[in-house]
């Protein structure tokens, strides 16, 4: 028998030597170790704050992790992970209330499809490595996106391969789903005809299949502010509407009555659009289709002060102290690698306030602290957890250059 000490980060138990899966701090478990790591535990005393899990495929998906804990273990679990990451940096903060989207409101998820012998499977990989689960009656994501089920099976059916899986991202628009398949079978004459066809009939709003449209109604839009925004195939997206919500209000929050913004690593204009109502916005990014979606929006709406756009690979070539001169806020939302080498020039550059936007704790951690070294001070963080039920953490922090209230 074992005692669980505490969750490692992807909320996995952890005792002495082994790490046992779906197990709760304090919990006597047993059970048969393979590679270090027990992956059906017997649960001998449970934890207080265990809970039956509310999804009916809990026992075998794997696109949920943390269902048997109760949600005020999981809401201080997710900011304890903020916070052990700053200690590990020397750093502390003050911690705003998190905020947890509902559940069924993801509606954006990538699911697995896999050919049968007759017929396909579409779900999210299960706990058993190699395994895919169905998920018809699953608790996390919007149920549009769900519906599309039946929809994504028959593509699968149609330009799935035997040997391989075909990643499907699902998104939910105002005008219905888009699919984007990858790892399809490469497009054929038959198949440029039968996916659309498919897609048609299900009543998808787009259809990409290895990068290409082939069906399009009408563009697919998203509210972002006053502007409607029709992104890419597949484009980065918040995941969940109350997510984008919570976010955008800590950004437009920290920005306060900044008149020039630079939006960094600003994708579709998440941030950009809605902050143009009170500021001029610079927004860069490194993908240029996800950058015109963002200006076509703009100039499609009305009331909103001038937007500019660059393409730019911000690792490589950051704003230089230079450039940033002429800002009086800073948004940044890096992907989970985080953002060295631009938050390196912004140390050196000292904006008045920097709004910072996280999916990863650690990488986050590492860059408040040159930013505290430089001489920013930490005013808040607010942990966002729109990945509910996973070990994903997200956050947004507010940074101010010392004379800055
Ligand atoms: C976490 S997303 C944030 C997007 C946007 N702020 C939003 O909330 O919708 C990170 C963005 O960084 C972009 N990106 C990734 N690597 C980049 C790089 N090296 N240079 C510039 N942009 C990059 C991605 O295309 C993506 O749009």
């Amino acid at each position: 028998m074992i005692t669980i000490e505490r969750l490692n980060l992807r909320a996995e138990g952890v005792a002495p030597g082994v790490v046992v899966a779906r197990a709760l701090p304090g919990e006597e478990v047993t059970g048969e170790a393979v590679e270090g790591r027990i992956a059906q535990p017997k649960i001998l005393t449970p934890s207080a704050q265990r809970v039956a899990a509310p999804c009916a495929h809990y026992k075998a998906c794997g696109g949920c992790s943390l269902q048997h804990a109760r949600d005020d273990f999981v809401e201080e679990w997710k900011t304890g992970v903020v916070r052990q990451a700053l200690t590990a940096q020397g750093l502390e903060a003050a911690f705003r209330p998190t905020v947890t989207s509902p559940a069924a409101t993801r509606r954006r998820a990538t699911l697995t499809g896999r050919r049968l012998k007759s017929g396909a499977l579409v779900g999210f990989h299960g706990r058993a490595s190699g395994t895919v689960t169905a998920i018809p009656g699953c608790t996390l994501l919007d149920p549009a996106l769900i519906a599309v089920i039946p929809a994504l099976e028959a593509l699968v059916v149609e330009g799935g391969s035997r040997k391989g899986e075909m990643r499907l991202t699902v998104t939910r628009f105002a005008e219905g789903i888009e699919a984007a398949v990858e790892d399809g079978k490469p497009l054929d004459t038959a198949l440029r005809i039968a996916v659309p066809q498919i897609a048609g009939a299900h009543g998808l709003a787009r259809l990409a299949w290895n990068g290409e449209v082939l069906l399009q109604e009408a563009p697919p839009t998203l509210a972002m502010g006053r502007a409607r925004v029709s992104p890419p195939p597949g484009a980065f997206l918040q995941a969940t509407p109350q997510g984008e919500s919570a976010l955008r209000a800590a950004v437009v929050e920290a920005v306060g009555s900044a008149k020039r913004v630079a939006d960094l690593f600003a994708g579709c204009g998440t941030f950009a659009l809605p902050l143009a109502e009170t500021a001029e916005v610079h927004a860069v990014e490194g993908s240029a289709p996800m950058l015109d979606a963002l200006n076509h929006g703009w100039r499609n709406a009305s009331g909103l002060k001038r937007v500019t756009t660059e393409a730019r690979d911000l690792f490589r070539r950051p704003l230089l102290p230079d450039e940033l001169a002429k800002f009086d806020a800073v948004v940044i939302d890096p992907p989970r690698a985080g953002a060295e080498a631009q938050i390196a020039e912004l140390a050196r550059a000292q904006v008045p306030v920097i709004a910072h936007v996280s999916c990863n704790p650690v990488t986050f951690a590492r860059d408040a602290r040159t930013l505290l070294q430089a001489g920013y001070r930490l005013d808040w963080v607010q942990v966002v957890d729109q990945f509910r039920w996973s070990a994903h953490v997200e956050l947004a922090a507010r940074f101010v250059w010392p004379h800055i209230a």
